[in-house]
């Protein structure tokens, strides 16, 4: 079965309708190798001006402080280039999703590794993957 990542954002963990969606969808898909992620439980950081300038500093030229302020980042995205697959529970929270969310979101959107700026806009770059929103 294809590699599986799983995002929960909800505050709850009890009643919790996206948990409860994100669990099913995910049991459908036994034996996959599944990668779970609870951004409620375990949040990732805001970005930060220094890892703004991390990113836009190239590769090649990122001191050892700047690769260690994207080492998380690097490790949410290499767990969404992995899967084939990925499920994300989310809750409307004020119009909106949950700021959790919204900073994983933030740290996978990587110009150059997730996306592309092109004339016409903004191109993903993580192409042949589903992905799954389990919204409530
Ligand atoms: C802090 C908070 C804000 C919410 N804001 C909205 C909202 O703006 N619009 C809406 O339709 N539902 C809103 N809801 C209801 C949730 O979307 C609903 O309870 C949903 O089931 C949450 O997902 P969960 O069950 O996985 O926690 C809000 C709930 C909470 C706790």
């Amino acid at each position: 079965m294809t590699p599986l990542l799983r995002i929960d954002s909800s505050a709850r963990t009890q009643g919790s309708v996206t948990r409860d969606l994100t669990a099913r969808i995910a049991k459908g898909y036994a034996g996959a190798k599944i990668t779970h992620r609870d951004l409620a439980q375990t949040p990732v950081p805001q970005i930060t001006e220094s890892w703004v300038t991390a990113n836009f500093t190239p590769p090649e030229d990122r001191t050892t402080a700047q690769a260690e302020t994207l080492a998380l980042s690097d490790e949410l995205l290499a767990e969404v280039e992995a899967a084939e697959t990925i499920v994300i529970g989310l809750p409307v929270y004020n119009f909106a999703p949950p700021a959790a969310l919204k900073a994983w979101v933030d740290n996978v959107a990587r110009a150059g590794r997730s996306f592309r700026y092109t004339a016409n806009g903004p191109e993903g770059l993580l192409t042949g993957k589903r992905a799954v929103l389990a919204m409530a």
